[in-house]
C-alpha cells in the first residue's frame, strides 16, 4: 500500500478548473518531486493534500484513509505538512516563537515541544545561532529553513515542500536540499515541488504536470537523463 494515494483529483478556483485528473502515488519513505511550469497546478495540488482547498472530486487516500476533504487541522494531525510557498513565516516573531507555533498540536506537552524544538534546530545550526533574532530580519534562505523547521515540529509522516529554492543562490538551494535529503533518510518521506533540475540528484521519483494532468512519472535521475523533458519543464541543475 502506498503512503499516499491520489486518484483522478480535480480542483480549482471558482468555476476556473485547474487540476482535471490527476493521479500518483507516493511510497512511504521516497522522496518524490513534483515539476512543471508555472501555472501547471502544483501549488494546487499540494494546497488540496494539505486540505487548504477543496477538492472538486477525485480520492486522496493517505495511510490507508480516506481523507479527501478532510481539514486541514486534521490532516496535520494526521501526518501531512505543509511547508507553503513564499515561506510564511510570521516576521515579528523570533526563530523561536515561530518554531513553538509549530509545535502547537503539542503544546500541552512542554518536554515534547523541547525535545522536537532540539531536533529540528540539528538540522539547520544556524537558526540556532540566531534563536531571538526576528524571522522578518533573516535572509530568504535562512526564512526557508525556518519554514521547513516549522512544518518539522507537526512531526510529519510526509512533508509537502513548495518552491524551497526560489529566490534562493544555488548555494543555499543545495543546502536546503541536502538537509532535506537528510530529513528524509531519518523517515520522514517527502515530496517536493520545484522548478530547480537540481532536486533530481535527491528525489527517488519524478511527476511532471501539465495543465493539471501528469504527463510524466519516473525516476529522478531518468528525467537527468531526458534532455527533452528537462529542457521543457526545469531550469538550470543547482
Ligand atoms: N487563488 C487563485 N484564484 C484564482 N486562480 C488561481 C489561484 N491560484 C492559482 N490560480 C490559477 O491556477 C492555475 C494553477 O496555479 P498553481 O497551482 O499556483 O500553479 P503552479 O504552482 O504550478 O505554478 C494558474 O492558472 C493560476 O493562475
Ligand atoms: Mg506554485
Amino acid at each position: 500500500m502506498s503512503l499516499l494515494e491520489v486518484q483522478e483529483l480535480s480542483a480549482g478556483y471558482g468555476s476556473l478548473p485547474v487540476l482535471q485528473g490527476l493521479s500518483f502515488k507516493i511510497e512511504e519513505g521516497e522522496t518524490a518531486v513534483l515539476l512543471g511550469l508555472n501555472g501547471a497546478g502544483k501549488t494546487t495540488t499540494v494546497l488540496c493534500l494539505a486540505g487548504l482547498i477543496k477538492p472538486w472530486g477525485g480520492k486522496i487516500t493517505f495511510d490507508g484513509k480516506n481523507v479527501t476533504g478532510w481539514d486541514p487541522r486534521k490532516l496535520v494531525a494526521e501526518g501531512i505538512v505543509l511547508v507553503p510557498e513564499g515561506r510564511h513565516v510570521f516576521p515579528e516573531l523570533t526563530i523561536a516563537q515561530n518554531l513553538r507555533i509549530g509545535a502547537w498540536p503539542y503544546r500541552r506537552d512542554r518536554k515534547h515541544t523541547r525535545a522536537i524544538v532540539e531536533q529540528a534546530v540539528e538540522y539547520f545550526p544556524r537558526l540556532q545561532e540566531r534563536w531571538t533574532q526576528l524571522a522578518g530580519t533573516l535572509s530568504g534562505g535562512e526564512q526557508q529553513m525556518l519554514a521547513i523547521a516549522r512544518g518539522l515540529m507537526a512531526r510529519p509522516k510526509i512533508l509537502l515542500i513548495d518552491e524551497s529554492s526560489l529566490g534562493l543562490s544555488p548555494k543555499l538551494t543545495k543546502t536546503v536540499f541536502e538537509v532535506v535529503q537528510k530529513i528524509n533518510s531519518d523517515g520522514t518521506t517527502v515530496l517536493m515541488v520545484e522548478q530547480n533540475a537540481g532536486v533530481l540528484k535527491i528525489a527517488d521519483r519524478a511527476f511532471v504536470m501539465e495543465k493539471g494532468t501528469l504527463v510524466y512519472e519516473g525516476q529522478g535521475g531518468e528525467i537527468l537523463d531526458h534532455a527533452e523533458i528537462r529542457e521543457a519543464y526545469l531550469g538550470a541543475p543547482a
